[in-house]
Order: structure tokens, then sequence, then C-alpha cells
């Protein structure tokens, strides 16, 4: 049995929380796309880039904090040490789509906090559960990202060769973490568990869209 988080363990998630969905997020690999020359795109397209963006910069906050609540529940330290690598590179893209965001001249989604408060009781209960499942979870999340990011792909303008850059990126970082966490020893999650996570992620991706 896991020991319960300390109160030092819950002071230092709930600092990291409020960095991740209010202060602005760093990254030590270079934004992909940034020689591309910014295309002229309609209004109406930037505005669709700038939403398709938000969504997947709320994905990323999302993704922080199932990590985070994953970690932080998580018994074996190699699980761990995976989940927290997997969380470095998560804010790569959190800052990639924020600067994305602010380019397009768009806005984040307002609904945030809410979703990392959501997120981070997920994560930490898919902890609670047991590394296998734990990393399971993790596997089956980014393979779902990796199937919406597909779609965002084909959404995106043409024109959006920058938007489009991050999202390529994203997507094949994903397809590594999933591949990694199954390396790890994550269990292969029941089909009505994948159908519930992908009703959420539809919620999500659906809301943060207009807010
Ligand atoms: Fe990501
Ligand atoms: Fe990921």
């Amino acid at each position: 049995m896991t020991p319960l988080p300390s109160l030092d363990q819950l002071i230092v998630a709930f600092d990291k929380g409020l960095r991740t969905v209010f202060a602005p997020a760093q990254s030590l690999r270079e934004t992909p796309g940034r020689d591309l020359a910014e295309a002229g795109m309609t209004e109406d397209q930037c505005r669709l880039s700038a939403s398709l963006m938000r969504v997947n910069h709320t994905g990323e906050i999302c993704a922080q904090a199932l990590y985070q609540g994953q970690a932080l529940t998580a018994r074996n330290p190699r699980a761990r040490s995976a989940l927290e690598q997997a969380a470095r590179e998560e804010t790569e893209h959190l800052a990639w789509t924020e600067r994305r965001i602010e380019e397009l001249g768009g806005r984040k989604s307002l609904l945030n906090p809410v979703f990392y408060a959501g997120s981070f009781a997920i994560g930490a209960a898919a902890g609670l559960i047991g590394d296998r499942w734990n990393l399971g979870f993790l596997a089956e999340t980014e393979r779902q990202v990796v199937t919406h990011l597909e779609g965002h792909l084909q959404r995106l303008p043409v024109e959006d060769g920058r938007s489009r850059a991050i999202v390529e990126h994203m997507k094949d970082d994903e397809a590594r973490h999933a591949t990694s966490a199954v390396s790890h020893g994550a269990a292969e999650l029941p089909e009505p568990a994948k159908a519930a996570m992908r009703l959420s992620s539809k919620v999500m991706t659906e809301t943060a869209y207009w807010l």
C-alpha cells in the first residue's frame, strides 16, 4: 500500500498547479516551425487556428495535471521517473501552444483551472490503482491524444505552417510517451474505460474550443 502523499508533497503539487495554469510556460527545445514565415491567413483562418490551438493548450494543461497527479501517487520509482520525464516534455508543449495562441491573437481557455483540478484528481486516482494500470491509463491517454492531433492536422489551415509544425512535433512526442509507458509495463485498459476517456476528452475539447 502506498503511503498517502505528505503535506509537503501536496503543497509542492498545489504550487506546480498554480504555476501551470497562471504563469508562462518555459521550453528548452526551440518552438517547432519558428523559422517558417508567417503566411498570410484570412481573419477566419486565424480565428480557427487560434481556437484549435486553444484546445491543444488546454489538452496540455490537462496532461500536466494528469502527470503531476499520477507522479504524486505512483508507487514504483521507475514509473515515477518516466512520468516526470514525460511531464517535462508536456511543459514544452504547453509553452509552444501558448506562444502560438499569442501570435494568432487568440486567448487561453477560461476554464483551465477547472480542467487542471479535474485532471489532477483523475491522475491521482489512477496512480492509486497501481502502476500497471496507471501506466496503462497514460498509454491510452497518449494514444487518444495522437488521434486527436491527427484530426487537428486535417482541420488546421494549410497556410498555417507554424501551428502545423507544433502539432506534428507534439504528435511524435505523444506517440513516444505511449511507447515508453508500454515499455515500463503498462496494462491494456478495458474497452469501457477507453470509451469513458474518449467521452471526457470530447467534453474538454468541445468546451475549450469556445471557452
Ligand atoms: Fe503534450
Ligand atoms: Fe504526452
